[in-house]
């Protein structure tokens, strides 16, 4: 690939509060907040599913003051679009552009996973340049044929989704090898492979990326590892690649997927209300036995130089915990509403929890509560 890929375009201007997530996650890196330098930080990037966890990730980022980046998967868009992902985007953009006009810290929404090599993937990448501030064109893997793609076909597809992308303000972030594990039906895989720091150098150079997933042992999904394990990262194998990125482009961004570290709290409130529920020890145990992403680790590459943390089945968990509690509790109450508050407030809870362990406070704001004293607690 010989002509220069094009840079991110940094002076395009979104709708109020909107913004582009690559510049959320710069400052970030570079600690940036309000007009002083800290230590560096992290966002968590929010998958999103449904309306109420739009609203919850967003008032969770304006109590803490901190930054928002809600993130869309294939199958989360087509959850929104009654089975049509592309009519999705066209819901979640008007959704999120409103709600950004009421809030008081800044938006990005992200595509999650994009696959830019099958022909509907591609369809919604086009789509979601148009209506979101980022992008990931993960085209690590060939679904259709089940298996990891070459490197130059990756490079071919991912640099497409970076020439349409970056003119027009939108981040792109790349994949380079297989993250494993299931999240949902549209984001899983049954193989993995590590990144290899050989083919990242070429990778960054022809496709452009400035925000990079790497593979280094992290995977989706609430079954990380076995029951009492703490999973290992290869940590050094993370910043053998930090290193090969930032000696080329320091904006250059890496992205951890499967952070989720699952709460004990919630776990064990899960369980206590199945047992109220008189639910049987098979389903109680699926539920001891998640394993999470060891926060230790995570807390490493943050420190080392990865920001962007994807985050989605903690707060799955929250939820559900949440509504079970709630059945357990009141199953005779005939008002959604009554359940909705509850399930909001538990993801309102979990959101704050780990913005506050990544950082991600008091960057546009002071935060409205006493952040060293919260207390992430479902039966309040
Ligand atoms: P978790 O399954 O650990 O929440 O990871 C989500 C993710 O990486 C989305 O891209």
């Amino acid at each position: 690939m010989s002509k220069q890929a094009p840079v991110l375009n940094k002076e395009r201007r979104f709708p109020t509060n909107m913004k582009c997530a690559h510049e959320l996650l710069l400052m970030a890196k570079n600690g940036t907040k309000g007009n002083s330098k800290g230590d560096r930080y992290a966002m968590p990037a929010y998958n999103v599913t449904t309306y109420q966890g739009i609203d919850a990730a967003i008032e969770a980022a304006e109590t803490l003051g901190g930054s928002c980046l809600l993130a869309f998967s294939n199958s989360a868009l087509k959850h929104f679009g009654k089975g049509d992902a592309i009519r999705g985007l066209e819901f979640v953009h008007e959704y999120v552009k409103l709600a950004a006009r009421y809030s008081s810290v800044p938006i990005a929404t992200h595509l999650d996973h994009g696959d830019y090599i099958g022909a509907d993937g591609r369809k919604v990448v086009q789509k979601a340049v148009e209506t979101l501030t980022s992008v990931m064109a993960d085209n690590s893997t060939d679904h259709a044929a089940k298996k990891p793609t070459e490197l130059a076909q990756n490079i071919e597809a991912t640099r497409e989704v970076v020439d349409m992308a970056h003119p027009l303000g939108i981040s792109v972030e790349g994949e380079l090898g297989v993250l494993a594990g299931v999240e949902d039906e549209d984001t899983q895989s049954e193989f993995s492979t590590y990144t290899d720091p050989e083919e990242l150098k070429t990778f960054l150079k022809d496709t452009g990326v400035l925000m990079l997933a790497p593979t280094i042992g992290t995977m989706h999904g609430p079954n990380k590892g076995k029951p009492g394990d703490v999973v290992k990262l290869n940590i050094e194998l993370a910043n053998e690649c930090l290193a090969i990125a930032d000696a080329m482009n320091p904006d250059i961004l890496f992205v951890a997927h499967g952070a989720s570290t699952l709460y004990p709290n919630v776990v064990d409130f899960a369980c206590e209300n199945l047992s109220g529920l008189g639910k049987l020890e098979e389903e109680i145990n699926t539920w001891k036995n998640f394993v999470g992403t060891d926060w230790d680790q995570i807390t490493g590459l943050i420190k080392n130089g990865f920001v962007k943390i994807n985050t989605d089945t903690e707060n799955r968990q929250t939820y559900l915990a949440a509504l079970i509690g709630a059945l357990n509790n009141s199953a005779s109450k005939i008002d959604i509403r009554h359940y909705e508050k509850v399930t909001y407030k538990a993801l309102v809870q979990s959101y704050i929890q780990k913005y506050i362990m990544a950082g991600n406070v008091g960057v546009w704001h002071g935060p409205k509560i006493d952040v060293k004293n919260f207390k992430f607690d479902l039966n309040a």
